[in-house]
């Protein structure tokens, strides 16, 4: 063939193919509605969709993720956070559904520690300890909202001011949440922190997965990537031993069915109903971003990656859902039909002097980055 006959073709070809992938691309948005009034203020529910057409929905109260809509392998769209349909269900939810969890995520034992010599006292309100921020932590109160556009995707900024003394802690908290769905088929979440008065602080997010859209999270396969788990008391306060996971339930270093071990007769499944417990991220320097987690759902084929700059990630397999309360379409969730997967700092750092420091002083940033990708197989 004739060289610029050729060319010419090509040039047609490139053309029409550009068009075509120009029509199916979805275009990204952000779309923002009502979303109902908590304490006579509006809350707004924040509708994002990536050019892949994954849609992610976040309200400002709480900073909740109320869904997370992804294909499976065959290209149909599911949702796979647990959540409400309505505002007032997240007031009264205590489960943390997709919220924003701080001061501090997590327990402190008997919500007591020193910091510079002065004792503290938080918030009890979990048995005798103190658990997610305290009676009304991150998760329960209003968050101003901006719509952002990124050269990675769409999201919102989150801010909140948490004042000196909130709920037992010191130092006036500028807390910032960014949320990102990116066209990588990524949640990315990116936390900001100063404060003004030595404090302690460990941001986190308690969504609640569920890859197959409905049933239990028994058979799906995770991954954690972490030879250590910080075992812990009855009350789920570490002992302060980091335990080798070797040749017990815990060792997720290889894909394993979470169903395949949860039941076994093992002192730390007892203590902690289940698997409620913080793994040691594997990392060669702290402060990274390295994969912390894979988990699979081999019925829809659905694939989500967890990254984390954090040492430590919390894996809850929903040991306390009881199936009584209404989600979203009515439905409801039973026993362990939800998984949390909470990069954060091991639990009651700030009593154990051994994990890594959670101590935020004035002039220092606090930063953390968390992103969860989703893919099939
Ligand atoms: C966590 C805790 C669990 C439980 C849930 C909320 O992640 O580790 O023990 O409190 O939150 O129900």
């Amino acid at each position: 063939m004739h060289k610029k006959s050729l060319s010419f073709i090509i040039l047609v070809m490139l053309v029409c193919l550009s068009f075509f992938a120009g029509e199916v691309a979805a275009k990204e948005s952000i779309k923002k509605e009502p979303f109902g009034m908590v304490n006579g203020q509006p809350v707004g529910l924040y509708t994002l969709t990536n050019e892949n057409g994954l849609v992610a929905k976040i309200t400002n109260y709480g900073g909740t993720v109320t869904s997370f809509i992804v294909p499976d392998r065959n290209g149909k769209l599911g949702d796979v956070v647990l959540g409400y349909d309505n505002v007032n269900s997240y007031v009264k939810d205590n489960h943390y559904f997709g919220a924003i969890i701080g001061r501090y995520a997590n327990r402190i034992a008997k919500g007591k520690f020193i910091l510079d010599g002065k004792e503290n006292n938080l918030a009890i309100n979990n048995g005798e300890n103190a658990l997610h921020g305290g009676k009304k932590g991150y998760d329960k109160v209003i968050w101003n909202a901006k719509e952002i556009r990124t050269n990675e995707g769409v999201g919102l900024e989150l801010t909140y001011l948490s004042p000196d003394g909130e709920e037992g802690y010191p130092g006036n908290l500028s807390v910032r949440v960014d949320y990102v769905l990116t066209n990588r088929n990524e949640l990315k979440i990116d936390y900001f922190a100063v404060t003004d008065k030595k404090t302690v602080i460990n941001l986190t997010h308690h969504s609640y997965f569920n890859l197959a859209g409905g049933g239990t999270i028994l058979e799906h396969e995770l991954m954690l990537n972490a030879d250590k788990f910080t075992p812990a008391d009855k009350g789920s306060i570490p002992t302060g031993e980091l335990r080798s996971v070797k040749g017990t339930p815990f060792d997720f270093t290889k894909p394993t069915a979470i169903g395949s071990r949860i039941n076994q007769n093992e002192e730390q499944l007892g203590l902690g109903s289940g698997y409620d417990h913080n793994w040691v991220l594997n990392k060669s320097r702290s402060g990274v971003l390295t994969l912390a987690a894979t988990l699979y759902d081999p019925k829809s084929g659905r694939l989500m990656k967890v990254f984390t700059t954090e040492p430590g990630i919390q894996f809850y397999a929903g040991n306390f859902l009881d199936g009584i309360m209404a989600g979203k379409g009515g439905q409801v969730y039973p026993y362990r039909s939800g998984l949390c997967l909470e990069t954060q700092h091991y639990p009651d750092s700030p009593n154990k002097p051994n994990f890594p420091s959670v101590a935020l002083n004035p002039k220092e940033g606090y930063r953390q980055t968390t992103v969860y990708k989703f893919s099939t197989k």
